[in-house]
């Protein structure tokens, strides 16, 4: 059965509280932008295209809030609310994406009531591609994996990070629909779990074989030859293909060069940031240093030591075997194959 992480009501915002999984399947209803940003910064609602539909519901939420008598002032409430949203994690760019898709619409409006009416529209159509994106991903991107094997993955690209079937994960699930993969490794993803607490949780709900690891163990049954694949997902895909994504994932990337495994990223095009050259301009988000002393609210380490806790790291492209999107499968170069897919052309593959 598919888990369904959000959902639009109307007036408010359903939402699956992901820092309680998998012990409890616990619902919020946000009833305004503050609680949607609130749920983002927390992680309550995570992955970067659930991300950026939360916050494009999150406006609209804020706009049935504005008061209506004058547009230029239901426009800066509105972008005021957006900043706020932005705010929240500054690495997934769909984040952005979604709100000056959202921001844009209102802009073009006459009036506040009618801008109230696009923006709800909006946000529905926004989750709605973003469901039908993941189904044709998973379709292209299943075709690149090797018959028999077992594909490694990092984070959680599920149903739970997009509010579709999930963008690495999606692949996974359709290669194994469709008899192609046997198994899939999922990292346990320090220090919040997303790997164990989210990816396991997903697959073992459908049914397909998922064997938990330790981070630090995907070298070892690299060398033992048990990993054909390795496909992760994207927070930000800069212009020339420089891939950020949640820390570790450019660790993994070396290694499977390493082996001489493919390393496959797995993203939606509002994922490609055109606006960044490379990775040296993607920010990366720092998070509370708890987060890394702590194990599940227990501590683990002493409560002074220094930590660095980065969300996310850049895996050059140079590491990318392909780039797969719902618009197409990317090669490098990608500087033109990404350029290629965003203006609506095919890529090099
Ligand atoms: O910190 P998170 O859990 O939001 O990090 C998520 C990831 O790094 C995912 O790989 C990425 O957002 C893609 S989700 C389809």
């Amino acid at each position: 059965m598919a888990v369904e992480p959000i959902a639009w009501q109307g007036d408010r915002l359903r939402l699956l509280d992901q820092t309680l999984l998998p012990a409890r399947e616990v619902y919020l209803e946000a009833m305004d932008h503050r609680q949607v940003a609130e749920a983002i910064g927390s992680l309550r609602v995570r992955g970067a295209p659930l991300i950026g539909i939360a916050a494009a519901y999150g406006l609209v939420l804020a706009s049935l809030r504005l008061p209506r008598g004058d547009m230029a002032r239901f426009l800066a409430g509105l972008e005021e609310a957006a900043r706020e949203l932005a705010s929240t994690r500054p690495t997934a760019v769909n984040l952005a994406w979604a709100l000056e898709r959202l921001l844009g619409r209102a802009r073009a409006c006459a009036s506040p009531t009618e801008a109230v009416a696009a923006l709800e529209a909006e946000a529905r159509a926004l989750h709605l591609e973003q469901v039908e994106a993941d189904h044709r991903l998973a379709e292209l991107g299943a075709s690149l994996l090797p018959q028999g094997g077992a594909v490694l993955t990092h984070c959680n690209t599920g149903s739970l990070a997009t509010g579709g079937m999930g963008t690495a994960l999606g692949m996974l699930r359709a290669a194994w629909r469709q008899g192609r993969i046997v198994r899939v490794y999922a990292t346990e993803t320090r220090p919040l779990l997303q790997g164990a607490r989210l990816t396991a949780w997903e697959l073992w709900r459908e049914g397909v074989p998922c064997t938990l690891i330790v981070d630090g163990a995907a070298g070892a049954l690299m060398a033992r030859g048990q990993v054909a694949a390795v496909v992760v997902g994207a927070d930000r895909i800069a212009r020339n293909g420089d891939v950020a994504n949640k820390v570790g994932t450019y660790t993994l990337a070396v290694l499977a060069r390493a082996h001489g495994i493919p390393f496959y990223v797995a993203a939606p095009t509002s994922t490609i940031d055109p606006a960044t050259p490379d990775g040296d301009g993607i920010p990366i988000e720092e998070r509370p240093a708890d987060e890394v002393r702590c194990l599940a609210g227990v501590p683990v380490a002493p409560s002074g030591v220094d930590v660095s806790n980065y969300a996310f790291d850049v895996t050059p492209a140079a590491y990318v075997d392909a780039i797969v999107t719902e618009r197409g499968i990317a090669r490098p170069p990608y500087a033109e194959s990404l350029a290629s897919l965003l203006s609506g052309g095919s890529a090099n593959d």
